[in-house]
């Protein structure tokens, strides 16, 4: 028994910030930041009192409805965000509140931009034992909430979408082939967010310190995210005798347009292969990979080799090679 994706559906807010607007907010140009990043604008969650939860809630119910999903169906929904409504309860506790979810348990899962590949694998494995029928898995962020819009480094990075998969058995052969995740603590130092956890929590001074927004050495993380992401995708596709021509698409996280062109070109695969929308939507950490498949789903068919590969803070980093499960857009 495998697990499948049987439906996909996202949400972006209304709001987008354009590269335009950034030049008259921080010291930057259009230019440079399509050259260096690839991104043109980002989706930004306006709103008092509107959180990661609400922009989640959106993607859980559409996917509930196109998949014919009864809320009271649901065994599991398990929430990957960095950017939780609260530290506690869990946002995933709270999308399911909203969604009208009574019969399940949920969680959230924290992997910084690996999140939403680490929690697809988790509930795989649910439904592989046979313990649960349906599982969503929610990717999701708020990265304005957490940005500076003063610091010119990591405002134009980031972006707020959400994104969620409805997760069945399948005995067909098409669902969660294999994955390779990783994770090494070390890269810590390269990005964090400073303030807020137990170990230096609130206070008036981490606030007047700005530490509770991204802290960023992009080139270090670029580094490591350049060689640790093309790594871990050959070495899936070489683990399943995988070559470029089998692969239908390669779903990467979007980071940094060249991360994903070096990636690519490790993988041997053409552009056309390639799910890019990181020019529309920025990085938007957990909804990044589900926000891929949601628009390139009318594209994909049933049996489609597909490589997702991800890299985020932690270090985290890994991929996942799956077999999709349907044609078309549901
Ligand atoms: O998703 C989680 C994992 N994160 C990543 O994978 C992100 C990895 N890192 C990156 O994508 C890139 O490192 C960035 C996009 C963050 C930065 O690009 P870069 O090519 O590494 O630029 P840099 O940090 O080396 O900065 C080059 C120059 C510096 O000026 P000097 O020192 O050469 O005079 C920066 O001060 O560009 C300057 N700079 C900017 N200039 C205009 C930095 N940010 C900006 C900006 N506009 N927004």
């Amino acid at each position: 028994m495998k697990a499948a994706i049987t439906g996909i559906e996202a949400y972006a807010p209304e709001y987008i910030l354009t590269n335009q607007e950034l030049e008259t907010m921080v010291d930057t140009t259009d230019e440079w930041i399509t050259t260096r990043t690839g991104i043109k604008e980002r989706h930004i969650l306006k709103g008092k009192g509107l959180g990661t939860s609400d922009m989640a809630v959106k993607a859980v119910e559409g996917l509930l409805k196109k998949t014919n999903t009864s809320p009271d169906e649901v065994d599991l929904l398990i929430c990957a965000t960095v950017t939780p409504d609260m530290l506690f309860p869990a946002t995933a506790n709270i999308i399911c509140d909203k969604a009208n979810i009574k019969n399940a348990f949920s969680y959230d899962l924290n992997a910084a931009c690996s999140g939403f590949t680490y929690a697809l694998i988790t509930a795989s494995k649910f439904i592989e034992s046979g313990t649960y029928k349906k599982i969503i898995v929610v990717g999701a962020d708020k990265m304005s909430s957490i940005v500076d819009y003063t610091d010119r480094q990591t405002c134009i990075i980031f972006g707020d979408a959400a994104g969620a998969v409805l997760l069945e058995p399948s005995s067909n052969g098409y669902g969660i082939i294999d994955s390779i995740l990783r994770s090494d603590g070390f890269g810590k130092v390269h990005l964090h967010q400073k303030a807020g956890g137990s170990v230096k929590p609130s206070s008036h001074e981490t606030v007047d310190n700005k530490e509770h927004f991204v802290f960023q050495e992009g080139q270090a993380v670029f580094k490591f995210a350049v060689t640790h992401m093309a790594d871990v995708s050959v070495e899936i596709m070489e683990k399943n005798g995988l070559k470029s021509e089998d692969i239908a698409y390669l779903v990467p996280h979007q980071a940094n347009m060249r991360i994903i062109d070096a990636t690519a070109r490790r993988m041997g695969l053409e552009r056309e292969k390639v799910m890019i929308n990181i020019q529309r939507y920025g990085n938007t950490t957990n909804g990044t990979i589900p926000m891929c498949l949601y628009e390139w789903e009318d594209k994909l068919k049933a049996g489609d080799n597909i490589i997702l590969a991800a890299f985020g803070g932690g270090f985290t980093w890994g991929a996942i090679y799956l077999k999709w499960a349907y044609n078309g857009k549901k």
